[in-house]
């Protein structure tokens, strides 16, 4: 008897600290069992979770998936092998991890328990994925730059024609060609991101004044929003440079905004603000917030991706394009999002050499700018650009 109770410290013993992601589930899919890697892993403590449906563990998608197909099979046949799932940590992280199991069962071939090992494949499958975009990103360049090239030389000269039809034309005539030349201005952009997206633009960076260039973009983009649309700007970045291309931080800025008007559909909010974060080395934050239809988890994820659009016209190149915007600029990109709770886009990026400093004058301006009510912020930008004066003077 002794012995038996024993042997029985000494098996579970070894179960439980054996590292390796273990658990058991009995014929009612709870967990009777679990190592205290799983534990580590996830995050629980051992009565969080026994008792409770392994599928509590596993994302809403993978949990289905174990219900409806992997689940059935298994009771009947007692394995499995290398099954993927999503399991969800203590503190909402994705754990990805290969589940293969086997049953045991009693001596009338009752199902008892199941014995599941777990190899945990989140690093693994994040570096593929890294390897995968690289190598689309690659060939999608090379694509881009071609078309690129060609589609700019066709543009060129329909421009030039446009332009000399339209010496001595009559006025509808006139009208006609300058709606054509506004297709072609479209047809520049689209392969100025071609081009950025194949890295072969010729970015010049220099000392940008940010709010100059938020007020610039929102020119262009209001009279594409429709009169449902409302359209705030938050300038509180008064002054503050930062070292990027202007064209290409346009570029950037109109591809958010066009994202948030089509998110919006016809009617919203769109609010395009700025201001300095000085948790740290200071930071020049841009963000454009929308009340659109926001993002899933899989949208989210695949946003900044190229050619990954959810519209039935999209290229899937705005966000790819700011991105990379973004990163030569030493930036940051980040998005925020929920299905039917609209998006934040935020750019982050360090502030030009002569405004990384700033006065302890210049600092209490942009505190003001930033926390002061919104009817004020354009206020802001009539304002003697303190920071920078400082510097050039
Ligand atoms: N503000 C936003 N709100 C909701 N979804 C967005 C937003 N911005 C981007 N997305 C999602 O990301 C996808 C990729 O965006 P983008 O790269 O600009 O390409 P496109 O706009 O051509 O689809 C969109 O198709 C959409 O699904
Ligand atoms: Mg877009």
């Amino acid at each position: 008897m002794r012995e038996g109770v024993d042997a029985e410290n000494y098996y579970r013993q070894l179960y439980e600290r054996t590292p390796s992601m273990l658990h058991s589930i009995d014929a009612a899919g709870r967990l009777v069992g679990v190592s205290a890697a799983w534990l580590a892993r996830l995050g629980y403590s051992r009565e969080e979770v026994i008792g409770r449906a392994s599928t509590d563990f596993l994302t809403a998608e993978s949990a289905r998936y174990a219900r409806e197909v992997i689940l059935p099979q298994y009771y009947l046949t007692g394995e499995c092998k290398d099954v993927a799932y999503q399991m969800v940590a203590k503190n909402g992280d994705r754990v990805d991890v290969l589940l293969s199991a086997t049953a045991e069962r009693d001596e009338n071939g009752k199902f008892v328990r199941s014995m599941a090992a777990l190899t945990d494949v989140t690093e693994r499958n994040r570096l593929a994925e890294r390897l995968d975009q690289a190598k689309r990103m690659e060939t999608i360049g090379q694509l881009a730059g071609g078309i690129a090239h060609d589609l700019n030389n066709i543009l060129h000269i329909i421009r030039a024609e446009c332009t000399l039809a339209s010496d001595g034309a009559t006025l509808a005539v006139r009208q006609d060609l300058a709606s054509a030349l506004d297709a072609v201005t479209s047809g520049e952009r689209l392969a100025r991101q071609l081009l950025t997206i194949a890295g072969k633009s010729n970015a010049r960076p220099e000392q940008v004044d940010v709010d100059d260039a938020l007020r610039a973009a929102a020119r262009h983009v209001r009279p594409l929003l429709s009169k449902g649309v409302a359209f705030e700007q938050e300038h509180g970045a008064a002054g503050v440079a930062i070292l990027i291309d202007r064209g290409q931080l346009e570029q950037a800025l109109l591809n958010l905004l066009l994202n948030a008007r089509d998110a919006v559909a016809g009617t919203g909010k769109i609010v395009l603000s700025s201001y300095v974060k000085r948790s740290g080395a200071p930071r020049l934050v841009i963000g454009v917030a929308d009340t659109g239809v926001g993002m899933d988890a899989e949208a989210l994820r695949r946003a900044t991706e190229p050619l990954f659009t959810t519209k039935p016209h999209g290229t899937g190149l705005g966000l790819a394009t700011t991105r990379r915007i973004v990163e030569a600029a030493s930036g940051v990109l980040h998005l925020r999002s929920r299905v039917g709770e609209g998006t934040l886009v935020e750019m982050s990026y360090p502030l030009a050499e002569a405004a990384a400093r700033p006065t302890a004058a210049s600092l209490q301006t942009l505190e003001e700018d930033v926390s002061g009510p919104g009817e004020e912020a354009p206020e802001a930008r009539c304002r003697p650009a303190r920071t920078t004066t400082d510097q050039r003077a």
